[in-house]
């Protein structure tokens, strides 16, 4: 099966182009992190009560949904590679760009995993809906002392807070990198990650286009 589909994706692949599942991915992804640095940040602000407790829960579930899609694409990375491109000429900026995809994936498991320890240890700690489709149980701190209560809270929001700090600038430079191959070096390697738009022809100047009004020549 896996040779099935390394099949499928190398006519991907061989364009320098991920497969439209790892655009998919990466584009859900980028929204969805995007989403909690902006919800994160946000809710912090509001005034205690009602609002801010389900502005908190949003936030907790769409992470811990990140953290189910987040090891679903990894496992389908494993399994079918990304496109070798113009990103992958030798040098530090290759290094640099693996390096922080690598930390990508890594900070996709961190932020989710301190996150959810956070939301259980405030207390009294719910569950958490996937999709609304999976219920995901608070871990069990609802038990212990109150001082261990405590220390989870301050030293998960240390990682949480800590992940988020190394995530933000991350994004940007990831970004500023991806336009800079498009813009400035003029390569591959931003349409690689682009949803592929099938080319009919019909736009003007293509064979098949023809001007308001003439009659069109739809091809034999
Ligand atoms: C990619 C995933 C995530 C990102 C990018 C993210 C981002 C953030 C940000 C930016 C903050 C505000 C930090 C601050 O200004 O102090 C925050 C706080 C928080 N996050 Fe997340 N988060 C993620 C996943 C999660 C998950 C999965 C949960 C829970 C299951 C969660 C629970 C919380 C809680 C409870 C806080 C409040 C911390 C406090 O009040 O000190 N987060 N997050
Ligand atoms: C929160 C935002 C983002 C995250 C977390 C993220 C994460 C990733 C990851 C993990 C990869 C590796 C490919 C994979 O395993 O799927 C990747 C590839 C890529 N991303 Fe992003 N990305 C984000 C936003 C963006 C944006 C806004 C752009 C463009 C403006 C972009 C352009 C690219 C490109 C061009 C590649 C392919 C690089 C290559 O061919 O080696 N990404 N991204």
């Amino acid at each position: 099966m896996i040779n099935g589909l390394r099949e499928w994706a190398d006519r991907y692949r061989g364009r320098g182009k991920f497969t439209p599942v790892g655009v998919t991915f990466h584009w859900f992804m980028a929204a969805a992190v995007l989403y909690q640095l902006v919800s994160g940040w946000a809710m912090q602000r509001y005034l205690a009560g009602p609002e801010k407790l389900e502005a908190y829960r949003l936030h907790s579930e769409i992470g811990m949904t990140l953290l189910l899609f987040g090891a679903l694409r990894l496992l389908w990375r494993l399994m079918v590679p990304g496109p070798i491109n113009d990103a992958d000429n030798a040098g530090w900026r290759s290094k640099l760009a693996y390096a922080t995809e690598g930390l990508f994936y890594a900070l996709f498991v961190i932020l989710p995993l301190s996150g959810w320890t956070l939301w259980s240890a405030i207390q009294p700690a719910r569950p958490l809906s996937l999709l609304g489709l999976v219920t995901v149980p608070a871990m069990p701190f609802r038990d212990i002392s109150p001082e261990w209560q405590y220390w989870l809270l301050y030293v998960s929001e240390i990682v949480h807070v800590g992940a988020v700090i190394i995530l933000a600038p991350l994004v940007l430079l990831h970004t500023i990198a991806a336009l800079k191959h498009h813009f400035w070096d003029r390569d591959d390697v931003l349409e690689g990650i682009l949803p592929e738009v099938p080319d009919n022809q019909w736009h003007p100047g293509g064979p098949n286009y023809s001007r308001p009004g003439e009659s069109s020549h739809p091809p034999s």
